[in-house]
C-alpha cells in the first residue's frame, strides 16, 4: 500500500481522520498522527533496509494498516501476496495461525509475527489429535479445514478454506460426506448454503466459535432495519445462522468491501470486527456506517511499538518455524484449496462464492 519509504504527516492524517469507530483508541487528531508519525517512519525505513514487506489484516488498527503495511487484506489475498512477494522476510500483523499459513507456502522466508500470543477462539478450539480421533469416527469424510487452524490440523486435513472461498469449494468437492471444522456456525451456513444450491452433502462439524462474531444477533439487525431502512446488512459466515438468513450481504472480509465499493447504498451495518468499519471509514467517506462494531482482541495486540522491535530483533518466539514433515503436510491442503478456489467457476449465490 505504501510506495515511499518516509510518510508525510499530512497523508498520515489524510487516511486516517475519517474513521470514527467505537473507542477512542481507534479515533484519530492531527496531534495523535504526529506523535505516531517518527515510529511509522523507523518501521518503513527499517523494513527498506531488512528488505522486508509486511502484511496485515483489515482488523489490525488503523494506524498500522494506514501507517506501515504493504499489502492488506483477508486471509486469502494475503496468503497469495505473502506467494508474489520477493521479499526476504514477510512480517506478518494478524494472527498466528496466518503467519504459520504464511510460512507453510514459503519455507525459504523468514516469517516473523509481532504479537506471537496472538491466538484465535476458533484456531485454539481443536488439536490435531482431536483431528485424527475424528477419522477414526467419521471414515471416508473428506476433512475440510477452516484456515483458522494451526499449521499441526492443516496436515490433518485434506483441503482448507477461507471465508472467501467455503461455500465454492465445498460445492465442487467430488465426495458427499464432509467434515467442517472448527467453526460450527459456519458449519451451519455450509449446510444451508448446500441445501439452497440443490447439493446432496452430509455435512458434520466441530464445536469452535469466533468470540466475536458468535455475540450478533437477529435482533441488532432487526433494530436498525426499523431505524436505517435503506441500510445493507453485511455479515461474516462465522455469525450464526440466523444473522447470515437476515443479511443482505455475506463474505469473507475483502469481498465485503468489494460489495461496499461496488454498490450504491450509501448506508452499512457491518456483522464483523471494527478494522473494517475503519477501512469503510478510511476509503469509503461518502458512505455512513450504522450500528456498533466488536474488536479482537488478538488481532488488536498488534502495535506498531511490537512491530518495530519484531522486525529490529525478532526473539525466537516471534520467527515462525514449523517442523518440515508438518508444513508438507499442511501445504497439501493449502495447495488443494487454491486448484479449487482458482479453477472452478463459481456457483450462484448471494455469497462467499
Ligand atoms: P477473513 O479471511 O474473511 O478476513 O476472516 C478472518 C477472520 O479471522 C475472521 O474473523
Ligand atoms: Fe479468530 Fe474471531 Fe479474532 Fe477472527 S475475529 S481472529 S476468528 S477470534
Amino acid at each position: 500500500m505504501n510506495h515511499g519509504v518516509s510518510l508525510t504527516s499530512d497523508e498520515l492524517y489524510s487516511r486516517l481522520k475519517n474513521i470514527k469507530v467505537g473507542a477512542s483508541v481507534c479515533q484519530y487528531s492531527r496531534k495523535k498522527c504526529d506523535e505516531l508519525l517518527p515510529v511509522i517512519n523507523e518501521i518503513r525505513q527499517l523494513k527498506a533496509e531488512k528488505n522486508a514487506v509486511i502484511l496485515v489484516h483489515s482488523y489490525v488498527s488503523p494506524e498500522i494498516v494506514y501507517g506501515v503495511a504493504d499489502f492488506v487484506g483477508d486471509s486469502y489475498k494475503l496468503s497469495r501476496d505473502a506467494i508474489k512477494s520477493t521479499a526476504k522476510t514477510i512480517v506478518f500483523v494478524a494472527v498466528r495461525f496466518m503467519g504459520e499459513t504464511a510460512k507453510i507456502l514459503n519455507p525459504d522466508k523468514q516469517v516473523i509475527v509481532p504479537a506471537p500470543d496472538a491466538g484465535c477462539t476458533l484456531a485454539d478450539s481443536i488439536t490435531a489429535e482431536d483431528v485424527r480421533s475424528l477419522r477414526t469416527r467419521f471414515p471416508g469424510h473428506t476433512f475440510v479445514c477452516y484456515v483458522n487452524t494451526s499449521a499441526e490440523v492443516k496436515a490433518e486435513c485434506d483441503v482448507c478454506v477461507t471465508s472467501a472461498n467455503v461455500y465454492k469449494i465445498v460445492s465442487s468437492l467430488p465426495n458427499n460426506n464432509i467434515y467442517f471444522l472448527p467453526d460450527k456456525f459456519m458449519g451451519q451456513n455450509l449446510v444451508n448454503e448446500m441445501k439452497r444450491r440443490g447439493l446432496q452433502r452430509n455435512i458434520s462439524f466441530w464445536n469452535g466459535t469466533c468470540y466475536v462474531h458468535e455475540e450478533y444477533k437477529q435482533e441488532d439487525i432487526l433494530k436498525v432495519r426499523l431505524e436505517y431502512p435503506d441500510a445493507r446488512i453485511v455479515s461474516h459466515p462465522e455469525c450464526n445462522a440466523d444473522v447470515i438468513r437476515n443479511s443482505d450481504f455475506v463474505g469473507g472480509t475483502e469481498q465485503m468491501l468489494d460489495y461496499m465499493r461496488t454498490t450504491d447504498a450509501r448506508q452499512f451495518l457491518m456483522l464483523t470486527e471494527c478494522g473494517l468499519s475503519s477501512r469503510l471509514q478510511s476509503e469509503f467517506p461518502e458512505k455512513q456506517l450504522v450500528g456498533s462494531c466488536t474488536l479482537c482482541r488478538f488481532m488488536k495486540s498488534n502495535s506498531l511499538g511490537n512491530i518495530l522491535s519484531a522486525l529490529r530483533d525478532p526473539g525466537s518466539a516471534e520467527i515462525i518455524k514449523i517442523e518440515e514433515s508438518v508444513r508438507v503436510k499442511a501445504l497439501r491442503s493449502l495447495e488443494a484449496m487454491f486448484r479449487y478456489a482458482e479453477a472452478v467457476p463459481a456457483a450462484p449465490g448471494k455469497s462467499c462464492e
